[in-house]
């Protein structure tokens, strides 16, 4: 296929070319109705494409003709069989995928640290998880993926799992042996689907770690919005080979789907996927070389350090995104969260995401030299400050944490019902303290570090309460409860 063709784009182009006189959404009409000042500052021409899928502009929930075309040139480019464009990011790629590979009732094998849209689609599809656990960097605080052996040891355990589901790259650009996975989940009839948000990229570099379709995924998805050139919400969903059945991938597909997509995002999936099919490994190869500085660079700052392709080979940890940039910050005394707000305030630097010990910045085809100057130098600053306890009073919440040792996970606890059953039972509120014993019908995810402890349809276990509890008292937060300040919990009526 002619991969420098943009069949998507240029049927919007043409169209606004064409001068069409339009009767048809969206109302504000290529702009025209748009509050001026609105107009003024996105542009004309952005607001000439927010078109709706009328006669030549193809349609997303039943495609014919130029997004056929363009799905089949991405398909090429990531050496899918199948591709198809999502405009609800990841987020819909994981709830398709769960709710394609497993029936209500079925076992699904997933990692306690998937994002919160793989619990969504574990509620949505109906299925039980059977929790892996992944590996933890005890040094880092951070979350690995899980090796082979678990995903083995868990088939084994679990004869009645019906697919294996895992997340590589993490938020840290740490991989997972995928092709010892994939080969573990082929062995035993059962597809692979995997979370690869963080690695739309991969496909297109010899220099990064093999993508998941070449390591025999059988479904996967891409956030082509997080490191690629696509628009927010834009992400790709790969099928290859046939353990997938196409007919109800493509059903479940539609269902995501609005009606009047926004064909911006669609148009802007074509181009980004040319321009990576084209241009992809000169670019990205500049992006590796600033990346590669920018942690040396980082790395030779005293107390800072940032690692790298070097931590490969640990269990959990098989390949590295080496655009990734995790700025570990744990000696200088500061949190994550405090140097992040430092870096934001003093150096006007925004990083992509703080934990206890770290900030992730992520380098990408976006980034220029001179964006990844000032990221050193701001982090030199850093480094170089008095601890600013005027503005930054210390939180403690390091100390507190560290000598209360709360970062041992408790076990995961007892699965009583099905996420989606516990998800839409009836409900009541219940003081949190007393709720051992009772089923949770929430996801309870305290941050850091952002591991769910408690999914829908979980028996809240006295360790549990114990853990969330010295989290709380600790000043951490909590992610997903309706009462964030954990006082009370929705737990299943009884
Ligand atoms: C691992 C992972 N999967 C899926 C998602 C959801 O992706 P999106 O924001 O494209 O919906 C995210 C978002 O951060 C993520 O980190």
């Amino acid at each position: 296929m002619d991969q420098s063709r943009t069949p998507y784009f240029d049927v919007l182009r043409d169209y606004v070319e064409a001068g069409v006189v339009p009767f048809h959404t969206p109302g504000h009409k290529q702009g025209i109705g748009c509050d001026p000042v609105f107009r003024e500052f996105v542009g004309e021409r952005v607001l000439g494409i927010d078109l709706t899928q009328i006669r030549g502009l193809d349609d997303l929930l039943q495609p014919s003709e130029a997004i056929v075309e363009a799905q089949n040139l991405a398909a090429e480019a990531y050496g899918a069989d199948q591709s198809f464009f999502l405009i609800n990011g990841s987020t819909s790629g994981n709830q398709i995928m769960m709710m394609t590979a497993v029936n209500p009732g079925q076992s699904i094998a997933i990692p306690r640290n998937a994002h919160k849209s793989a619990l969504g689609g574990l509620i949505m599809s109906g299925a039980y998880p059977v929790y892996m656990a992944p590996e933890v960097d005890e040094t880092l605080h951070m979350d690995l993926t899980v090796t082979p052996e678990t995903v083995a040891a868990t088939i084994a355990a679990h004869p009645e799992v019906r697919a294996i589901y895992v997340v590589s790259p993490t938020y840290y650009g740490v991989c997972a042996d995928l092709p010892a996975i994939a080969e573990i989940a082929h062995a035993h009839g059962l597809p692979l689907l995997v979370d690869e948000a963080w690695g739309p990229h991969f496909k297109f570099h010899p220099k990064l770690p093999p993508s998941a379709i070449e390591a025999g995924a059988d479904l996967c998805i891409n956030s082509t919005h997080k490191m690629l050139s696509s628009l927010s919400q834009t992400a790709l969903l790969h099928r290859r080979g046939d353990r997938i059945p196409l007919d109800r991938l493509s059903a479940v597909h539609k269902l995501f789907l609005s009606t009047s997509p926004n064909l911006i995002l669609v148009a802007s999936l074509d181009v980004a996927r040319r321009q990576m099919a084209t241009e992809g490994e000169r670019l990205l190869g500049e992006t590796i070389a600033i990346a590669d500085s920018v942690r040396q660079r980082l790395n030779a700052i005293p107390g800072l350090s940032c690692f790298g392709e070097e931590s490969c080979g640990r269990p959990g940890f098989a390949a590295f995104d080496p655009t990734r940039i995790t700025l570990t910050v744990k000696a200088l005394g500061y949190t994550g969260y405090e140097a992040e707000e430092i870096l934001r305030r003093r150096y006007n630097v925004q990083v992509e995401l703080a934990d206890l010990f770290n900030c992730v910045a992520l380098i990408t085809i976006g980034t220029t030299p001179a964006a990844a100057d000032v990221l050193v130098e701001a982090a030199a600053e850093l480094a170089r400050e008095d601890r600013p306890l005027d503005i930054f009073a210390p939180s403690g919440i390091l100390e507190r944490r560290l000598m209360s040792g709360t970062y041992t996970l408790p076990k995961i606890p007892p699965v009583r019902m099905l996420p989606r059953d516990a998800f839409l039972a009836s409900t009541e509120s219940v003081p949190f303290k007393s709720s051992a014993g009772r089923i949770c019908a929430e996801v309870i995810t305290p941050y850091p570090p952002g591991i769910p402890v408690l999914a829908p349809g979980e028996e809240i276990t006295p360790e549990v309460v114990a853990y969330l509890d010295l989290e709380l008292r600790a000043g951490g937060r909590m992610q997903g409860p309706y009462d964030s300040s954990l006082r009370t919990i929705r737990v299943v009526r009884e």
